[in-house]
């Protein structure tokens, strides 16, 4: 079949990757490829075990895969015939010299664009889709602009809003569609292009554009935005602790008032994942660059709340249990960062287990998908791994919910009780569980924000 675009993406990670399959499935008119340096990420993407777990992604890629939709290594090969590049790769908190522990590493893109402006061939229009630090486009302009002289790019600011464990869902109906462009003809008509291009499936008033600084903004405020509401209800929910306030009534009749809103006041042991902290401490930096140092702290802030919200949990275990955790055993329900992926980047259950261990406690560590994540995360740590939440907690003294799965609101907790050390104790670091049932069957019960069920 002759195909009118050709689309690539370099990075085919959780953004790449998901992206380009939603696209390919919604343009079959287009052939769409991922490609990537990682060889076995891309023989995964290209064997029935995806490399990600994602609902619904194994469907959309089934039907695409080799129709329109293609994963490869070859990289320059790609680029050569491509009309418009998407670029995804990873942007993680830099961890080494000048902005170490804040500042985004560029050194991924950099190559990439080195990459591009070395092998494209015609007029190529490039896309962010990385989130990127404010003004990237200008250095990617400088870069390709200087190295091949033959061709003409337009770069584009499209960020990536979508969230995990919800990712296809969110493809392909997005809240919105962010195209940010310069304002000359050409840069213009790269951006209807694009435009055009989602208009295969969103309706056109939610493909929204706006200046490419705006747009590369906008991604980095958006995550702060999210971030700092979880760091809010999680600051409220300290003070119901000490006032015996319940702080689910407190998120429900906050969250309906329409001026603000009911999502994301989950009052939690903290936020995870592989966004919001370094976003928000990205922006902290790019703020410090700028000189603006309360705009700085004020954003600083969200990102040291939830460093506490963290610590508080394991403390509230140590308080509970009498002051001492060594020889005892702990389950930890779920060790993703939220439910619904096998992604265990920044969460905060990697946090909870080495603090744990710190006390000489004994844990057990179970979740549905992330068990191999959690088993590379905590490799050479004295830690057991069970995907049966039943053996998990079995001969424990506690069980610590961690990640919002489902299924462990589903759980028969009675079964759980029997096989537990006595006194038992439940710390529901996601507020899923049923706590009135729990302390009728005879658990201690510690969740986040509300008053503890204690039977001593
Ligand atoms: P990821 O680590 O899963 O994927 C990035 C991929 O880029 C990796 O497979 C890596 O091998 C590849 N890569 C790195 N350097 C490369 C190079 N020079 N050439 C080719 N491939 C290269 O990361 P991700 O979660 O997909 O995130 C990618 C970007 O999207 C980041 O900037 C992130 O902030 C942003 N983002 C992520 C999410 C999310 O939920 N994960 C959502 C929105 C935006
Ligand atoms: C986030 C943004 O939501 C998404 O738009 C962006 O593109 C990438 O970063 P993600 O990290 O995949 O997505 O998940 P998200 O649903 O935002 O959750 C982040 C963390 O906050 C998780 O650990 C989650 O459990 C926690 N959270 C979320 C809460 O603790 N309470 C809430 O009310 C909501």
């Amino acid at each position: 079949m002759e195909f009118q675009k050709n689309i690539i993406c370099i990075g085919a990670g959780y953004v790449g990757g998901t992206t380009m399959a939603v696209i390919a499935a919604k343009c079959p008119h287009c052939r769409v490829t991922a490609v990537d340096v990682d060889a076995d990420r891309i023989a995964l993407w290209n064997s029935g075990n995806l490399p990600i777990y994602e609902p619904g992604l194994d469907d959309v890629i089934r039907k695409a895969r080799g129709k329109n939709l293609f994963f490869s290594t070859d990289i320059d090969g790609a680029i050569r015939g491509a009309d418009i590049i998407f670029v995804s790769v990873s942007t993680p908190t830099k961890s080494f010299g000048e902005g170490e522990g804040m500042a985004a590493d560029l050194q991924y893109w950099e190559k990439t664009a080195r990459r591009i402006g070395e092998s494209a061939c015609g007029d190529t229009i490039v896309v962010e889709k990385s989130t990127f630090p404010v003004r990237t486009a200008f250095a990617m302009e400088r870069i390709l602009s200087t190295m091949n002289s033959g061709n003409r790019f337009q770069v584009l600011s499209n960020p990536e809003f979508l969230a995990e464990g919800s990712a296809v869902r969110d493809l392909e109906e997005p809240d919105r569609v962010l195209i940010g462009s310069h304002d000359g003809p050409e840069a213009v008509a790269a951006r209807d292009e694009l435009v055009a291009l989602y208009e295969n499936w969103v309706p056109r008033e939610k493909i929204i554009t706006s200046n490419i600084w705006s747009a590369e903004l906008s991604k980095l405020a958006a995550n702060a935005f999210l971030a700092q509401r979880v760091s809010s209800i999680n600051a409220i929910s300290v003070f119901c602790e000490k006032t015996e306030a319940d702080v689910t009534e407190v998120a429900r009749a906050v969250g309906m008032d329409n001026r603000i809103g009911s999502k994301f006041l989950n009052a939690s042991l903290g936020f995870g994942g592989s966004c919001f902290k370094k976003d928000v401490l990205s922006l902290v930096y790019l703020c410090r660059c700028y000189g603006l140092h309360e705009v700085a702290e004020y954003w600083n802030w969200v990102v040291r709340m939830n460093e506490y919200q963290k610590n508080r949990f394991v403390q509230t275990m140590l308080g509970a249990m009498f002051n001492t955790l060594a020889g005892k055993k702990v389950a930890l329900f779920g060790f993703a960062f939220k439910a619904d992926t096998g992604d265990t980047r920044e969460t905060p259950a990697a946090d909870v287990a080495r603090s744990l261990l710190a006390e000489h406690a004994e844990i057990t560590i179970t979740d549905p998908k992330a068990i191999e994540n959690a088993r590379r995360d905590l490799a050479g740590l004295p830690v057991t791994f069970t995907p049966d939440p039943y053996e998990a907690a079995s001969g424990s003294d506690a069980v610590a919910v961690v990640t919002d799965w489902s299924l462990y609101k589903t759980l028969d907790y009675e079964k759980i009780f029997q096989s537990m050390n006595k006194p038992s104790f439940v710390f529901d670091g996601r507020n899923i569980l049923d706590h009135s049932r729990l302390f009728e069957i005879g658990f201690n019960v510690f969740p986040i924000g509300k008053v503890s069920l204690v039977h001593f």
